[in-house]
């Protein structure tokens, strides 16, 4: 009897330790931690699940040193660390314990981990000051290495009311101990990393000299998604505790003396070479050709096409010419390829054999339009366009973004001085086909967007441009969002393609300023804000305003060049007046929204969503909403039709 107790005690305890080690990833849950009235506890939101080999373990984190936050003394005191070991650790003699470190240091803090119920953590506690909330102090206070739903869980009976300045609060911050699968891989530490503007995995992974992919995996992420936003954790799995000199020294350059030829080759080593520099190479001013692609696709070039192009266009994209700087071609020579410096991670390196055999030879039946061919690599599709010219800045922008939202590249070919960028491939197409494509005759009649899908592609084309706005580092400007840049795919979810006239918000010098200025004004007529018209400015408003221009058509179902012709004036605001006017706007309605919709829209949302319209087209770039204000009122939009669907329905 005691036997068979013992028995199945032991065999539970089996059981139930295999199951934890089944899920033996730690899920990145990005902004969540964020979002304080965001209840829903079943991802790791409360903390990084109890799923070790060991309930407790020696584990580390960052911390970016901020007054009065920013010594050995006052941090070990914050995190409730042993204050000699964070000076060992951190090369500080233990007498200048109290000496400051220069603002945002990343210092390393010894902590140790422990299970406490389903959740690793680490516990210290903070007095709390004048104003602060749960959420100030996860996010600014201890820098994201809390969230404020695991802060109200630890203190249940502190309700938000109560919370006066002066009480002490316990602070559970986000720690993990390895996974068998991570121990069998050699793997002793696992560090909570705070990612900061500007940091990719793969970034982080060559700090702490740890491969990439088994940072993704430590953190539930893949190649296919790794976006990580700033002030959130994630976990680096290590062999040997971190070091000091992985933080301040640069990553050491991979070697350059046996850096394969550009042709033929598919080392992936390589081509994470190639892409850091083409970066570091890449100066921000856009001057030369507008570069646009499946601008074609599917219907005839008009004289009416709302393209500015400064020059002559051959059926080969030519990249953006630096001002004063040797095209890419030129650029060629042994010495650029030696000083490849870093890489980019989830790049391909194609040999031109590969896409010529994808392609049958960029043959006719291949051809989406202009020079992107759509081809089968791998068993996926994918779209592949021919350009010449210095592509480093597209290269580079696109390596460093990752998002749903935003079109992926996936993987480049050099050959015979053309560039073949390969991009995911968009089942549906351009969005411009759906919206105007009904002018184009008999066939295109059946493509109709009703208006689920409308406000989705909204959401969708603001989601990605505020991650461009908010979460590049420096923020990024678009500067040429139209309908033929943004692709649907099978689900007709949009994804914003052409970043070839992306570029920096920030100016140039002094520490980048607000604005930048160019005296090279590109994009597409009809789009463009008039602030960066007529004086050049750049800004991430610029942006808001295309998005007003192309929310409108997508509501209008016209091309913004056939608005203007209908408005007969300057201002494309004026086509909404009769339905902000108050009193019979509903009524107005019918006039402006796009009658192959037949009335089935809830009115009430589409007079919300011609208010942003309004607000987007404003000329006074300042008095413009930013694209995170649109994603709310866009998210609200997508919630609200839903439910007036299924009151449809019923
Ligand atoms: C909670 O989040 C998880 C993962 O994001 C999701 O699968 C689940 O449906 C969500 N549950 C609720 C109730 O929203
Ligand atoms: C962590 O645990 C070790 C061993 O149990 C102990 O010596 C050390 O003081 C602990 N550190 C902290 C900061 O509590
Ligand atoms: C940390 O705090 C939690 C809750 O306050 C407690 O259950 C747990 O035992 C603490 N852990 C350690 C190591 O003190
Ligand atoms: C967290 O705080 C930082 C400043 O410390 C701020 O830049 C960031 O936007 C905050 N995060 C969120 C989601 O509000
Ligand atoms: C999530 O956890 C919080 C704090 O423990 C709790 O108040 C809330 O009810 C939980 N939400 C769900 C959906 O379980
Ligand atoms: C909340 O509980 C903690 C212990 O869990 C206790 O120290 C603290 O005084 C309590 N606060 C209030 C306001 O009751
Ligand atoms: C365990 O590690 C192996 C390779 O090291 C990996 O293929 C596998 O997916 C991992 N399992 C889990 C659940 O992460
Ligand atoms: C640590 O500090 C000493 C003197 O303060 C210095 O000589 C040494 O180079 C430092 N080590 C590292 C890795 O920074």
């Amino acid at each position: 009897m005691m036997n068979q107790l013992h028995l199945s005690l032991v065999l539970l305890f089996l059981i139930s330790n295999s199951c934890l080690m089944i899920q033996s990833q730690q899920p990145y849950i990005g902004q969540a931690t964020n979002q304080c009235d965001n209840t829903n506890n079943s991802t790791s939101v409360l903390g990084y699940s109890c799923n070790g080999v060991n309930p407790s373990c020696q584990a580390y984190l960052t911390f970016r040193s901020q007054p009065p936050f920013n010594s050995v003394s006052s941090i070990s005191t914050l995190l409730a660390a042993d204050p000699s070991q964070v000076s060992q650790l951190n090369n500080v003699s233990n007498n200048q314990a109290d000496a400051t470190f220069e603002t945002n240091k990343l210092v390393l803090v010894p902590i140790n981990c422990s299970c406490s119920g389903p959740f690793y953590q680490s516990n210290t506690s903070y007095v709390l000051q004048n104003d602060d909330t749960y959420y100030t102090t996860a996010n600014i206070t201890f820098q994201g290495l809390s969230s404020c739903q695991a802060l109200q869980a630890e203190n249940g009976n502190l309700s938000t009311r109560n919370l006066v300045p002066g009480t002490r609060i316990n602070v559970p911050l986000r720690c993990a101990c390895p996974t068998r699968n991570q121990t069998d891989d050699g793997v002793k530490y696992l560090l909570s990393y705070l990612v900061t503007f500007g940091d990719s995995v793969y970034d982080i992974s060559t700090m702490f000299n740890v491969d990439t992919g088994k940072t993704l995996q430590a953190n539930g992420l893949s190649e296919e998604d790794f976006t990580i936003y700033p002030f959130t954790t994630l976990l680096v799995p290590l062999q040997n505790p971190p070091s000091i000199s992985q933080i301040i020294q640069p990553p050491p350059p991979p070697p350059s003396s046996n850096a394969p030829s550009p042709k033929g080759s598919s080392n992936k080593a390589w081509i994470y070479a190639l892409v850091g520099t083409l970066g570091g190479i890449a100066l921000i001013s856009v001057s030369g050709l507008l570069v646009y692609w499946f601008c074609f696709r599917g219907r005839k070039r008009t004289e009416k096409d709302p393209v500015v192009v400064s020059e002559s266009f051959d059926s080969i994209e030519k990249a953006p010419e630096k001002n004063g700087m040797k095209s890419a071609e030129d650029e060629m020579s042994s010495s650029f390829w030696d000083s490849l410096s870093s890489f980019a991670q989830s790049l391909n390196l194609y040999s031109y054999e590969e896409l010529r055999l994808a392609t049958d030879n960029f043959g006719p039946s291949c051809l989406i339009g202009g020079s992107v061919y759509r081809g089968m690599i791998k068993g996926d599709y994918a779209a592949m366009k021919k350009m010449s010219g210095d592509v480093s800045e597209e290269i580079n922008l696109l390596n460093k973004l990752n998002h749903l939202n935003l079109i992926r590249l996936s993987g480049v070919c050099f050959n015979d001085g053309y560039w073949y960028m390969v991009y995911e491939y968009a089942a549906n197409g351009a969005l411009s086909d759906w919206i105007y494509g009904k002018n184009l005759g008999k066939e295109k009649e059946m493509l109709i967007l009703d208006w689920k899908q409308r406000v989705q592609i909204g959401l969708d084309v603001a989601t990605g441009l505020n991650y461009l706005h908010s979460y590049t580092s420096p923020p990024h400007v678009h500067k040429d969002l139209n309908c033929s840049n943004v692709l649907l795919d099978g689900d007709f979810r949009a994804k914003i393609s052409n970043f070839g006239l992306a570029r920096s918000a920030e100016g140039p010098g002094e520490g980048g300023g607000q604005f930048a200025l160019t005296r090279h004004i590109i994009g597409t007529k009809g789009y463009m804000a008039p602030e960066y018209l007529e004086n050049g400015l750049i800004s991430t408003k610029l942006d808001v305003y295309s998005f007003g221009v192309l929310l409108l058509e997508i509501l209008t179902g016209k091309e913004v060049a056939v608005l203007y012709e209908s408005v007969k004036i300057q201002s494309l605001a004026e086509i909404l007046i009769p339905v902000l006017n108050e009193k019979d706007g509903i009524e107005n309605l019918s006039q402006i929204m796009d009658s192959s919709l037949g009335g089935n829209y809830p009115s009430e949302l589409a007079i919300l969503l011609i208010k942003l319209i309004d607000s987007c087209l404003k000329k006074d770039p300042s008095a413009r909403p930013s694209m995170h204000e649109i994603v709310q009122t866009f998210t609200t939009t997508v919630t609200a039709t839903t439910s007036w669907e299924s009151k449809l329905s019923v």
